[in-house]
C-alpha cells in the first residue's frame, strides 16, 4: 500500500502530555497512523511571531509528525475566527452563534496556503494524502494548485448543515466547489452525506449516481464512514491497574450510590447545560431518589480565547452551583464538575465505574465518548450509555437509552430507565453495542476510506 500522510489542524505529537489530546480526531486519527506508519502534518498548537514555515519533526510510537507553528494574527483569524466562530458554529446548527467577517475568511485563505507551501516537499508522488475536518476544506483546491497529482481525500468530522444554514454563509459556494479537488470525501452518517446531496443538487446543477456526484465535468465520490475507536486498546485500558484505581476512587467518592458520567470537551454543541437541566429535571421530579445518585461531569475547558465558549462555562458554574444550592446535602453533592482532562486509562476506568453514561450532545458528527463508554464496561456488570438522537453514534448505536436532550422531561425519564434497567437488559443491550464498536472500529474506518481513496483511477489535477 502507498504510503499515508494525513493533514489536520490539531495533531497529537507524540512528545506532548497524553490527557491533552482531547478531540476525536486526534485520539482517532493517532490510532489509525499507529497502524498504518506514515506522515502526520499539522499546526503545532504554538505561536510565532513570524510565520518561517519551519517545520518540527518527532517521531515516537510508530507515528511521525511534522508540525508548524502559526502567527498570532493567523490564530486569531483562521483557528479561532473562521474555523471555530464560523464554520463550527454553523455546522453545528447554531446560526446564531455564528459569526461572519471578511477578516476571518481572509485567515482561513491564508492558513490554507500556507499549509499547502509548506507540506508539498513532504508529498512523494505515491503518497495517499487524507485531509481532515473544517479547518482545511480548501487545502486540497491549494495543493492541487502547486502541482499535486496525488489521490486525495477529505473527511469531515462534524455535521453537514442543511442547505438553507449553510447558504447563510457569504462564501459558501466558494467552500462547497474546494470540495471538488479531493477525489473522494467522506462523512460519518447518511443525514450528513444527504445535506451535502441536497446542496450540490440545488445549489450547483449537480448530480448523484450511487458514490458518484458530479458537477460540471468534475466527478468525485462522496461516502459514508463512521469513525470508530481502537476498540480492542480501550478494552484493555479499562482493565489496567491505571484503571482499576480510578474506579476505586470513583466507588469510594460515591459511597455506594450509582454513578452516573458525562465527559466532553467543553463545548456549547456538547448539550451540556440540557444535561444538567434534565437531571434538575429529575432530582425535582423523583425526590425519592434524591441522595441515591452522583452525577460527575467531566468537562475540559476548549477553544478559550472564543467568548461563546468562555460564556458556556461561566454559564454552567452557575447552573451546577445552582442545582448543587438547591438539592446538595451535608453528605451529598448532587452534581461533580470537573474541568480537566485524563490519560486514557483513567479515564477508560472512570467510564467503568459508571452505571450510566450521559452523552447527550445538541448536534455531534460523531461523538467517539459514546463508543469509549460501551468499550469500557465490565462484562459482568455492564453500565448504559444514555445517547442523544443528533449524536451522529446514534445512527450505529441503536440499543443505547436513545433520547431528545432538548427535552428535560424526556432527559429526566431517560435517567430513571437507565438507572433501573435490570441486569438482563444491561448485558443484552451492551452487548449488542460492542459488537458493533468492535466490527467498527477506527481500523475499519481506516480501511473502507483508504479503499475508496485507492481505488481512484485518475486524480483530479486541478
Ligand atoms: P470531539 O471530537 O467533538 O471532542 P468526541 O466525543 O468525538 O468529541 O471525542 C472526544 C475525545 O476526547 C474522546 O476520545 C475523549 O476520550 C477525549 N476526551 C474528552 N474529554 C476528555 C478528558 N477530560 N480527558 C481526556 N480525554 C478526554
Ligand atoms: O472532532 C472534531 C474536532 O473539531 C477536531 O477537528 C478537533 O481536533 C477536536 O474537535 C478538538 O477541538 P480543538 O482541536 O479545537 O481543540
Amino acid at each position: 500500500m502507498s504510503r499515508l500522510v494525513v493533514i489536520s489542524n490539531r495533531v497529537a505529537v507524540p512528545s506532548k502530555d497524553a490527557s491533552a489530546n482531547q478531540g476525536g480526531l486526534a485520539v482517532a486519527l493517532l490510532s489509525a497512523l499507529r497502524e498504518h506508519g506514515g506522515l502526520w502534518f499539522g499546526w503545532s498548537g504554538d505561536t510565532v511571531e513570524t510565520f518561517t514555515g519551519d517545520i518540527h519533526h518527532v517521531e515516537g510510537g510508530g507515528v511521525t509528525t511534522a508540525t508548524i507553528d502559526l502567527e498570532e494574527q493567523d490564530i486569531d483569524e483562521y483557528y479561532n475566527g473562521f474555523a471555530n466562530r464560523t464554520l463550527w458554529p454553523l455546522f453545528h446548527y447554531r446560526i446564531d452563534l455564528t459569526e461572519f467577517e471578511r477578516d476571518f475568511a481572509g485567515g482561513y485563505a491564508r492558513v490554507n496556503e500556507r499549509f499547502a507551501e509548506t507540506v508539498m516537499p513532504l508529498v512523494d508522488p505515491d503518497d495517499l494524502v487524507w485531509v481532515h475536518d473544517y479547518h482545511l476544506i480548501p487545502l486540497g483546491s491549494r495543493l492541487r494548485a502547486h502541482g499535486m497529482t496525488n489521490r486525495l481525500g477529505f473527511f469531515l468530522h462534524t455535521p453537514w448543515p442543511p442547505t438553507r444554514l449553510l447558504t447563510a454563509l457569504p462564501s459558501h459556494r466558494q467552500l462547497v466547489e474546494a470540495l471538488f479537488a479531493y477525489d473522494v470525501i467522506g462523512f460519518h452518517t447518511a443525514d450528513w452525506l444527504d445535506s451535502f446531496h441536497h446542496y450540490v443538487t440545488s445549489q450547483m446543477g449537480g448530480r448523484i449516481d450511487g458514490d458518484a456526484v458530479t458537477v460540471g465535468d468534475r466527478t468525485i465520490r462522496a461516502i459514508i464512514a463512521p469513525i470508530g475507536i481502537d476498540t480492542a486498546e480501550f478494552e484493555e485500558a479499562a482493565r489496567s491497574p491505571d484503571a482499576d484505581f480510578a474506579r476505586e476512587r470513583m466507588y469510594m467518592s460515591a459511597t455506594g450510590r450509582a454513578l452516573m458520567v458525562g465527559v466532553d470537551r467543553l463545548d456549547y454543541s456538547k448539550g451540556l447545560r440540557e444535561r444538567f437541566l434534565g437531571y434538575d429535571r429529575f432530582l425535582a421530579n423523583h425526590p425519592d431518589r434524591r441522595g441515591l445518585t452522583s452525577f460527575l461531569q467531566v468537562a475540559p475547558p476548549s477553544r478559550e480565547k472564543v467568548d461563546t465558549y468562555q460564556e458556556i462555562r461561566a454559564d454552567l458554574d452557575g447552573l451546577s452551583g445552582r442545582i448543587n444550592g438547591e438539592y446538595a446535602d451535608i453528605d451529598w453533592t448532587p452534581i461533580r464538575y470537573v474541568n480537566r482532562g485524563y490519560p486514557r486509562a483513567e479515564l477508560a476506568g472512570i467510564y467503568r465505574a459508571a452505571r450510566v453514561g450521559l452523552v447527550t450532545p445538541l448536534r455531534d458528527g460523531m461523538n467517539l465518548v459514546a463508543k469509549e463508554f460501551v468499550a469500557a464496561q465490565d462484562p459482568d456488570d455492564p453500565g448504559v450509555l444514555v445517547l442523544s438522537i443528533f449524536a451522529g453514534a446514534a445512527a450505529q448505536m441503536t440499543e443505547a437509552v436513545l433520547v431528545n436532550p432538548y427535552s428535560a422531561e424526556e432527559m429526566a425519564d431517560a435517567i430513571v430507565t437507565a438507572l433501573t434497567m435490570p441486569r438482563d437488559e444491561r448485558l443484552r443491550r451492551w452487548r449488542s453495542l460492542l459488537d458493533g464498536v468492535r466490527r467498527e472500529d477506527v481500523f475499519w474506518w481506516c480501511r473502507l476510506f483508504l479503499g475508496a481513496l485507492e481505488d481512484v483511477k485518475e486524480p483530479a489535477t486541478a
